[in-house]
């Protein structure tokens, strides 16, 4: 597969990936990076039909890669994937946790199930996947683990209490794993990306706020990033990818723990949603 990387070809040539939420947005930007430097990548996410076409654009280009479906809340059926996974392939490389739900809602209207689901999605389905990979991983003698994270929680965040209380949680599981597994030479760290737009990004916005009146928060996030980010731009999956491979390329062998913040510098600079009009 030709890759436009700025790694060396063949970097991760023979090393299998698993990706979940890696059909969409963010997670197919690092499943094109992983596979452009020759790795497997197996994307997993509840739609086959979206993992198997997104799998279907890298193997067009020369990629390796295979869709399959799973619901990262159920922790069986990951557990059931991971096997297969280390049973055609023989091992599992790399886990990027990207799988996440968020849509904002007010915290007082916030229905138990809502909260549930995005706390079982964004850190639940972080803790399954991770577990259930580290037996692999310790076998063959070590792996890469890489949660994705956000910003959002630094400061705080109206109406996403779920994914920021969520994804300080991760935040928090990849430090513990982290000292945990080194003595597997399992390295786990997180990335926190800024602003990027994506599909799930336009679906978080566009469902109604519970009562509160949306229309124009869209337009007011996206002047707000154009005029805030210190670099000038929104990010792509693409800064997400590279970070993730350096983190899974040699680079990364003394990294561990980390939360790694590719923003452009946005959260520094960043006022609360509350101060918009
Ligand atoms: N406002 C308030 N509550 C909402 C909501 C919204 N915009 N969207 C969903 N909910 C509630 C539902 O009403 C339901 O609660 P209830 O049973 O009390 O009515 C609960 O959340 C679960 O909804 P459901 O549609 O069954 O969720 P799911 O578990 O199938 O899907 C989601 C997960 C809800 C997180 C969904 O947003 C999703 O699939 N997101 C993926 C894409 C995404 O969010 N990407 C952004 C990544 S940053
Ligand atoms: P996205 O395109 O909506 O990606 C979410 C992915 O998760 C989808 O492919 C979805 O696929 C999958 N998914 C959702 N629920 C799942 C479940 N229960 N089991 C398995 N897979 C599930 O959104 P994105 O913007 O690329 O976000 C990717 C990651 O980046 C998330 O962790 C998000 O929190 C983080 N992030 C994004 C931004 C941003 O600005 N975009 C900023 C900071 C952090 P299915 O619907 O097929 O399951």
């Amino acid at each position: 597969m030709n890759s436009s990387s700025i790694f060396r070809d063949g970097l991760l040539a023979g090393q299998v990936a698993l990706v979940t939420g890696g059909g969409s947005g963010i997670g197919f930007g690092i499943a094109e990076q992983l596979a452009g430097l020759g790795a497997h990548v197996v994307l997993a996410s509840r739609s086959v039909e979206r993992v198997e076409a997104a799998a279907e654009r890298i193997v067009a280009v020369g990629g390796k890669a295979s869709g399959v479906s799973v619901d990262v809340r159920d922790a069986d059926r990951v557990r059931e994937v991971v096997t297969d996974i280390a049973g055609s392939h023989g091992r599992l490389d790399i886990l990027v946790n990207n799988a996440a739900g968020n849509f904002y809602v007010p915290s007082e209207q916030m229905s138990a199930n809502a909260w549930r689901s995005v706390i079982e999605i964004d850190l639940n389905g972080t803790f399954f996947c991770s577990q259930a990979v580290m037996p692999v991983m310790r076998q063959q003698g070590g792996g890469r683990i890489i949660n994705i994270s956000m910003t959002l929680h630094y400061r705080g965040w109206p109406m996403m209490a779920h994914a920021t209380a969520a994804k300080a949680g991760i935040d928090a599981l990849t430090r513990t794993l982290a000292v945990e597994w080194a003595s597997s030479r399992i390295r786990v760290n997180a990335i926190a990306p800024g602003p990027i737009p994506t599909e799930g990004v336009r679906k978080a916005f566009a469902a109604p706020l519970g009562g509160v009146d949306a229309s124009g928060l869209a337009e007011a996030m996206t002047e707000h990033a154009e005029r805030t980010i210190p670099l000038g731009r929104w990010g792509t999956p693409a800064d997400i990818g590279q970070m993730v491979v350096y983190l899974a390329s040699p680079g990364g062998d003394w990294i561990t723990g980390s939360i790694l913040v590719v923003d452009g510098g946005e959260w520094l600079s960043r006022p609360t949603v509350a101060s918009m009009p």
